[in-house]
């Protein structure tokens, strides 16, 4: 009787109802909050098509970790896979690959966390913008007790892209300077900390004052305004006319013509982030020898994931990374999110969802 008294009761944790499920005889059963929010898309679209639905807990299989979220990352990439640009087509889909909680179990052969410890994870395996996700050890960090879990939900895809395109794609070394380019944003945030940490000559740029301090306050040697007109010959006469070594790039089709004039003998800019074309002159690469490369975190290597991941922990582990958290919003409110992310102008850091509101 008790036990299906419980069943039918339900409970409210952090003033939310959940349904209360019990699983298995009473003395050795184990508890479930069987269902949970969940931001889902049934088809491809605008922000309309983003739906907060109530939808079973997933469960932790052999080698996977079940995480109560209580942050979550919000990419630029979510939009595309919401409009359908790219990555999963199958529906419903729950969004998002970011995401910080506690572990609330582990499945069969899982040794590097336990129930209760605090994580981040990065990587999709049943979507993150739900108040539960499941995701596996690899794809997972510990998050350190300074940490608050908006800024862990913020390392995921803006750290690793951001590692991936200074080390295996620029081939960045030590004391080169690198710029930067739209450095106020959370990639962009994430390349100045690592590329400090890692001993480059950092120039950033922003598009306010606000976002030129904020950069300045991590580490960058200078900033520049990408939205006053002369800001591309100051950046070049500050390298003594030399030009930069590397650039990763947030907004290619409006600077890349400029870029391949900023860049220095043998000079590569990294393609993080481009929405649009431009006209540029393949022979502005001849002379000083530049290359033009792109990256994308999704084409990574497990191999090559792996050294990302163990260079983020180092860097975690020193305190060099600080992610920096714009603005929370609820879970109800991801569409406003979602409109922000495309839409900011002033960025001043990450926007996270909150699911705990
Ligand atoms: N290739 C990949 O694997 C990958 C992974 C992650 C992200 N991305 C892409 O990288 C871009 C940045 O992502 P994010 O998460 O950092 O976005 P975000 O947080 O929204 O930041 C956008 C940044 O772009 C800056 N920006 C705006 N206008 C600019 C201009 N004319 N020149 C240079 N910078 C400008 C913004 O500065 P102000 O607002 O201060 O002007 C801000 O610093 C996005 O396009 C995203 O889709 C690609």
């Amino acid at each position: 009787m008790l036990f299906v008294s419980l069943v039918l009761a339900g409970v409210t944790l952090l003033g939310e109802s959940y349904e209360y499920c019990r699983v298995g005889s009473l003395g050795t059963s184990r508890d479930h909050f069987c269902s949970m929010r969940a931001v889902r898309i049934h088809k491809f679209g605008g922000v309309e098509e983003l739906k907060v639905e109530n939808i079973p807990v997933p469960k932790a299989e052999a080698g996977e970790v079940l995480i109560r979220v209580f942050s979550v990352g919000v990419n630029p990439a979510d939009t595309y896979i919401r409009a359908g640009d790219f990555g999963p087509r199958t529906f419903p889909l729950t969004l998002g690959s970011d995401a910080a909680g506690v572990v609330e179990e582990v499945g069969d052969g899982v040794t590097e966390f336990k129930k209760g410890d605090r994580v981040y994870t990065v990587g999709r395996e049943t979507g993150a913008y739900a108040e539960y996700t499941v995701a596996v050890p690899s794809r997972m960090g510990h998050l350190d007790d300074n940490m608050t879990f908006a800024q862990g939900a913020s390392i995921g895809v803006p750290y690793y892209t951001a590692w991936k395109a200074l080390y295996f794609r620029a081939q960045a070394k030590p004391k080169e300077t690198i710029l930067v380019h739209g450095a106020s944003g959370a990639v962009g945030i994430a390349a100045v900390q690592m590329a400090k940490a890692n001993g480059h000559r950092v120039i950033g740029t922003a598009g306010t004052k606000e976002g030129l301090e904020l950069v300045l306050k991590q580490g960058a040697d200078l900033v520049f305004n990408h939205r006053e007109e002369g800001y591309v010959e100051k950046i070049k006469a500050s390298t003594g006319d030399k030009g930069v070594d590397v650039i990763l790039e947030m907004l290619a089709n409006v600077n890349l013509n400029t870029d391949l004039d900023l860049l220095g003998h043998r000079g590569r800019v990294v393609i993080v982030g481009c929405r649009g074309e431009i006209k540029i002159n393949p022979a502005m690469t001849m002379g000083k020898e530049t290359s033009i490369m792109g990256v994308a975190l999704t084409s990574v290597t497990e191999e090559e994931w792996q050294v990302i991941r163990s260079g983020i922990q180092d860097l975690h582990k020193t305190g060099h990374i600080n992610p920096v958290v714009a603005k929370e919003y609820k879970l109800d409110e991801v569409a406003k999110a979602h409109h922000d992310i495309i839409n900011n102008s002033g960025t001043f850091g990450k926007l996270v969802l909150d699911t705990t509101r």
